[in-house]
């Protein structure tokens, strides 16, 4: 018998399912949903979060319009039924993140119920943490990080989030960040604290 026989036991019937990974990981796999209008701070509240959770040694991968608009959905604009393809596509990349026992950090705008209800059915709602990035429409045309506002108002930009395309918020956001009145920090420190003890590995 070589060394290789003794070490490997070839089990023909078994899969390795999301809790064999998320053990491996020492962590408990969730999609962190951050929901607001453009401009409210969800990018860079999520790339905090994941800065912290990286150093308490979770594993996460961040989905946004950076690596999600210019790459899979680079084929979809900002319609209605865009959206909702955008959204979908991105709830179904979720969950194969999650099934792979990592933790999603999703930031989108996300604008109506439907289409978080939409996710929040792809994902499952008991895997789903809606965080929702709140600053009014006027502090985030003011800020007008990208200069889109400013298109928007000129008619140059169609369909633009809050001015000529709605956003509802959402009813019952497990975390709200009011980000006119909160810092970066606060706003990390706030999530985290009902993060943290969700993704914390249980042994079960
Ligand atoms: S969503 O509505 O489908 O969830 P998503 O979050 O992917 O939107 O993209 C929003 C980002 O795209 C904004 O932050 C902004 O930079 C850019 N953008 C370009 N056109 C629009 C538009 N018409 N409405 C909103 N955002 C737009």
């Amino acid at each position: 018998m070589t060394a290789l026989d003794r070490n490997i036991h070839p089990v023909f019937n078994q899969i390795l399912g999301r809790s064999d990974k998320e053990k491996l990981l020492n962590q408990h796999a969730r999609i962190i949903w951050m929901t607001g209008l453009s401009g409210s701070g969800k990018t860079t509240i999520a790339r905090n979060i994941e800065m912290e959770l990286n150093k308490r040694g979770f594993l996460t991968q961040i989905l946004d319009g950076d690596n999600i608009r210019t790459g899979i959905n680079s084929n979809l604009g900002f319609s209605g039924e865009d959206r909702y393809e955008n959204i979908r596509r991105i709830s179904e990349v979720s969950k194969l993140f999650m099934n792979c026992g990592i933790i999603c950090i999703n930031s989108f705008i996300s604008p109506t119920d439907e289409i978080r209800q939409m996710a929040k059915d792809i994902i499952g709602e008991e895997n789903f943490i809606e965080v929702y990035v709140n600053a009014p429409l006027n502090v985030c045309e003011k800020r007008d990080v990208k200069g889109l506002y400013k298109k928007a108002r000129k008619g140059e930009i169609k369909d633009f989030t809050g001015i000529d395309s709605p956003f509802e918020a959402p009813k019952n956001p497990i975390v709200e960040l009011k980000t006119d009145k909160l810092s970066i920090e606060e706003s990390v420190v706030k999530s985290l604290e009902t993060i943290l003890p969700i993704i914390e590995y249980k042994q079960h």
